[in-house]
């Protein structure tokens, strides 16, 4: 069941090769056997509780993408950057690229104001557009503090994961996704999705765990094929596991009646 609606696609042109996993995978995408409605599930559609500088909310589907237009219209000017490997910065000599006020006043500045930009502070003397630059960035960043999802997601369960299906992940990668996976399985149950597009989903990490462990029908999506081949492998890897469980419960249940 859960193994049948897991389907990974890849979002980067590259002609991709999911092979015989086709045959054990339904890409959701083209089943035409289901009636329910396709529905995106907005990972982000918590409430963030408000702190310091953020000024935005993702309580609504309009607003969520309020705040997506404003952070792309924000770091459109910098693609210089960010499209860049952070080796590049010194091999190109990117620095140069910075505006020249900006770089003559903080080059002057003392350690201690320069730590403080990440969190939004600006000192009066500061060029205005190295100011504005900051509080922006500020007012867009999500808000660090953690969220009491007792309160948020009151229905919340977190299953405990598998040693199956949490290979590869290290400590910190398993507590991430154990706690990501009950947002959104709770977030779907909410919204009454069973389908859930992941966006970014690089191994698969999560879209399986939601796949296997909340039985919600998944499409991956990556830009990487790399990604997508070692998905689908370790899906099957997966799968395995959770079928010999299934034919073992079945077995168990027979053998008790
Ligand atoms: C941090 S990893 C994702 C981890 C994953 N969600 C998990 O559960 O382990 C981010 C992924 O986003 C992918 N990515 C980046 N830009 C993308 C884009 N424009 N479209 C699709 N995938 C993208 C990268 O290839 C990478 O695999």
């Amino acid at each position: 069941m859960s193994a049948d609606s897991y389907s990974c696609a890849n979002s980067g042109g590259e002609g991709h090769h999911f092979g015989d996993v086709r045959e054990s995978f339904k890409i959701m995408a083209t089943t035409s056997d289901s009636e329910e409605e396709v529905k995106l599930v907005y990972l982000v559609h918590l409430t963030m509780t408000s702190n310091g500088n953020c000024k935005y909310s993702c309580a609504t589907a309009t607003e969520t993408l309020e705040w997506i237009r404003a952070s792309i219209d924000f770091i459109n000017p910098y693609s210089f950057f960010w499209e860049s490997h952070v080796v590049n910065f010194l091999t190109h000599e990117l620095w140069k690229a910075v505006d020249k006020e900006w770089i003559d006043c903080l080059r002057k500045e003392p350690v201690e104001y320069l730590v403080q930009i990440p969190s939004g502070f600006v000192q009066d003397h500061w060029p205005s557009s190295l100011k504005k630059f900051i509080t922006t960035s500020s007012s867009l960043a999500f808000p660090r503090e953690q969220a009491d999802l007792e309160k948020v997601l009151p229905n919340m369960q977190v299953a405990l994961l598998n040693a199956v299906i949490t290979q590869g992940m290290n400590p910190k990668k398993k507590h991430e996704i154990e706690a990501l996976a009950g947002v959104v399985s709770s977030v779907a149950r909410d919204v009454e999705t069973n389908t859930v597009i992941d966006v970014g989903a690089g191994q698969g990490y999560l879209a399986q765990v939601l796949s296997f462990e909340y039985q919600l029908s998944v499409i991956a999506v990556d830009s990487s094929s790399h990604h997508g081949t070692i998905t689908h492998t370790r899906a099957q890897r997966i799968k395995k596991h959770y079928d010999a469980r299934k034919h073992k419960s079945r077995h168990a249940e027979r053998f008790a009646c």
